[in-house]
């Protein structure tokens, strides 16, 4: 696969972040959500593809039979093996080339939170017959924190203030916000995040043979954001 301009700019990004404390609180967020509305259970294997620093790994390690995991960034892949290396369960999947063919039809479940954003459309497209590939016949693909075409900065980024007050770290919020939003602005050249329609993705997904089920939330505390579940059709 030929990594186009706007990908290569997202991992050079993802290449240089720095661990925030928001990461912690928004990963214990995102499982709790995860498991009021889709109920991983204690047989599934899950794959977390854009593990990130590996809090969800981390956190849903111990409630179900194994997570795998994966993300673009090498950082991001050490942070987590770091992170996971006590947990006897969890182990990286190497997907940098084609699926190994041990990890085929292998996962009950696979997680991309906040993820397909840094994909262009046809980079997505290229994941879906692979993610399938990772299934078990009854598995399930969830793509979660997806944003919309048109929505607001500023209602994300009071979203995300209200959400660090909330869990009472506002101060610190405000602090590594304005850090992080020089690197971003400086380190990101032209790529901006891909927005979905939830009705393009639908439509995306069929056209890979898979049915896609929006869920009525998001599985994060950003509201205006939207969640899939995509099951083999
Ligand atoms: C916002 S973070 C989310 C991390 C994690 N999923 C979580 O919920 O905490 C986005 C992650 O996706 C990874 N990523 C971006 N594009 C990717 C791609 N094409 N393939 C795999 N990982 C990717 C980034 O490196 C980064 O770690």
């Amino acid at each position: 696969m030929t990594v186009e301009p706007a990908a290569a700019t997202w991992s050079a990004y993802w290449e240089g972040m720095g661990h925030r404390h928001i990461f912690v609180v928004e990963a214990r967020d995102h499982v709790a959500r995860l498991r009021r509305e889709v109920a991983p259970r204690p047989t599934d294997r899950v794959l977390d593809f854009g593990c990130g620093f590996g809090h969800v790994v981390e956190l849903l390690a111990p409630s179900v039979a194994g997570v795998g995991f994966w993300d673009a960034a090498a950082g991001m892949r050490r942070a987590t093996a770091e992170r996971t290396a006590s947990l006897g369960t969890v182990g990286p999947v190497d997907l940098g080339g084609p699926v190994p063919e041990s990890a085929l039809g292998s996962f009950d479940l696979v997680l991309a939170n906040s993820v397909v954003q840094y994909m262009t459309a046809d980079e997505l497209a290229g994941w879906m017959p692979r993610w399938r590939s990772l299934l078990v016949p009854e598995g399930r693909i969830v793509l979660s924190d997806i944003p919309v075409p048109g929505a607001s900065a500023a209602v994300e980024i009071l979203g995300m203030l209200r959400f660090a007050a909330r869990h009472g770290f506002l101060l610190r919020a405000v602090r590594d916000g304005v850090r992080e939003a020089r690197r971003y602005s400086r380190s990101r050249g032209s790529a901006d995040l891909r927005r979905w329609r939830p009705e393009d993705l639908v439509r995306s997904a069929a056209a890979h043979g898979l049915h896609a089920q929006v869920l009525p939330a998001n599985l994060t505390h950003r509201s205006g954001r939207f969640s899939v579940v995509l099951t083999p059709a």
